[in-house]
């Protein structure tokens, strides 16, 4: 991921920019960046999105350790990728949305290979925490991991019954699948 952002460099020139996780959906009134550029508007900096996972699945993510909250504001004094199992600084996992310092582009340059032996970008992120504002933004939605067969099944169903062309025919369509049917 850390590469990958670098790769698009000369596309953002030297201006905060976003970064969207497509495998990671988010159903909300308000969309999860629209949230986030409003917070951002107050704290500057490198944010993400945050939410609370279950302790055992930390090592699957990003995750803050958390210096403080405000509101729905989480303030962070390091982040750390895919920490190994009993490790984590806390459950709050780093979702798949940023914004970004330009600054990050010169960390990325010279960044070691992290978790999985990858060019990270939360460690890129973790290494300008000290010196910019690292903040996570609890947003409102309900996020859909789109990396697992599960979740990309359970997205399609939130999406489509929030469409009213399709809801009442695909609530037709899983009641005739319920056991009790
Ligand atoms: C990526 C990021 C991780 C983040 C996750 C969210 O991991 O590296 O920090 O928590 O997305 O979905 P991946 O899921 O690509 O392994």
């Amino acid at each position: 991921l850390g590469h990958a952002v670098w790769c698009a460099r000369h596309l953002i020139g030297d201006e905060p920019f976003a970064v969207l996780l497509p495998d990671d959906l988010i159903l909300a009134g308000t969309p999860c960046l629209k949230q986030m550029i409003d917070a951002y508007a107050t704290t500057g900096g490198n944010m993400v999105a945050t939410m609370e996972v279950a302790p055992e699945a930390t090592s699957s993510y990003g995750v803050l350790s958390p210096s403080g909250e405000t509101g729905k504001l989480v303030a962070a004094s390091s982040v750390v990728e895919k920490p190994k199992a009993g490790t984590a600084p806390s459950n709050l996992a780093i979702i798949g949305r940023y914004i970004l310092e330009p600054g990050i582009f010169d960390v990325l340059e010279n960044q070691e290979k992290g978790a999985g032996g990858e060019i990270q970008l939360t460690d890129a992120i973790n290494a300008m925490a000290s010196s910019t504002p690292t903040h996570g933004l609890r947003f409102d939605g309900q996020r859909f991991d789109c990396g697992q067969q599960i979740g990309f099944i359970e997205a399609n169903i939130a999406f489509a019954l929030e469409r009213p062309e399709l809801r009442e025919r695909v609530r037709e369509i899983l009641g005739s699948y319920s056991k009790n049917a």
